[in-house]
């Protein structure tokens, strides 16, 4: 498939085909995501501090931690767009750092574009990067590294006020430069409504089937997370499954010495050799 453009996703938009995006933290996971024509955008998103590093929120992700895995996912990346995510606490003390570090997850992290939570208070930093061509992803409704501030990871734009505010958020971001916008939970009907207004294509998870393209995380829908499911997860595998018995199975094996095979799964020397090494 050829490489898909900022171009082709919006003339997916026009012709009301479905973008898909998945998140991606490493190289085999990329190769996956490429090895589908049918994925158009991989995002290495923040949701890395927890899926893969433990962590127990974004904020605690460092711009190092997130070039290092943006570079194995680069390699692994074809077709897809790449995007990954401007940690929390990398764009929002000046201009000027906002551009260094998205200068480096562009030349030192190989990624297409950025993606950056917050609204309005954050247009000027969208503008600034898109103004000096790099491309910005904007992300409004639930901002994960404001879970504090937000006193949890609550759906948003459920009242009067706050869908106001989401609707306000998403326009200017789109007038500052932003090419695409990820919605995250908020009420289906804002998801449409916003997407019909916009000019730009609408990625959302859990904000409802009629947003233009659609987001989820690599482990959410392998089934591979342990943690909690929110209710805009949906499991597409049970990998978890899989993974937890080959281990078992593994481990019975060595303990009850059926494997290796001595045949078929070991190495042999030559008799005559190994007479004269003993
Ligand atoms: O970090 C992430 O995985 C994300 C997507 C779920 C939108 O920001
Ligand atoms: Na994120």
């Amino acid at each position: 498939r050829k490489k898909v453009t900022i171009q082709s996703l919006q003339d997916m938009k026009t012709n009301k085909t479905p973008i898909t995006m998945i998140t991606a933290y490493d190289y085999p996971n990329a190769l996956a995501c490429s090895s589908n024509s049918l994925v158009d955008m991989t995002l290495v998103g923040d949701s890395l501090a927890q899926t893969c590093l433990g962590y127990s929120s974004t904020t605690q992700l460092t711009l190092s931690e997130m070039i290092h895995h943006t570079r194995a996912v680069a390699r692994g990346t074809t077709h897809p767009f790449l995007v990954a995510d401007m940690p929390f606490g990398t764009y929002h003390c000046s201009l000027d750092e906002a551009t260094k570090n998205a200068i480096r997850l562009v030349q030192d992290g190989f990624v297409e574009g950025v993606k950056m939570e917050g609204g309005s208070e954050i247009a000027g930093t969208v503008h600034k990067l898109s103004s000096v061509g790099i491309p910005v992803m904007a992300h409004v409704g639930l901002l994960p590294q404001r879970h504090v501030a937000m006193s949890g990871y609550k759906v948003q734009g459920k009242s009067l006020g706050g869908a106001k505010r989401v609707m306000k958020d998403a326009l200017a971001l789109q007038e500052a430069g932003a090419f695409s916008i990820v919605l995250e939970a908020i009420p289906k009907e804002l998801g449409r409504f916003i997407t019909e207004r916009l000019r730009i294509p609408t990625i959302g998870i859990g904000a409802g089937p009629w947003t233009d393209g659609q987001v989820l995380v690599w482990d959410d829908v392998m089934g591979t997370w342990s943690g909690h499911k929110a209710k805009f997860v949906r499991r597409f595998g049970d990998l978890k499954k899989e993974r937890d018995s080959a281990v078992q199975g593994y481990v019975e094996a060595v303990k009850n010495r059926t494997f290796p095979n001595a045949n078929s799964e070991s190495y042999t020397i030559d008799s005559a050799e190994w007479d004269r090494f003993l």
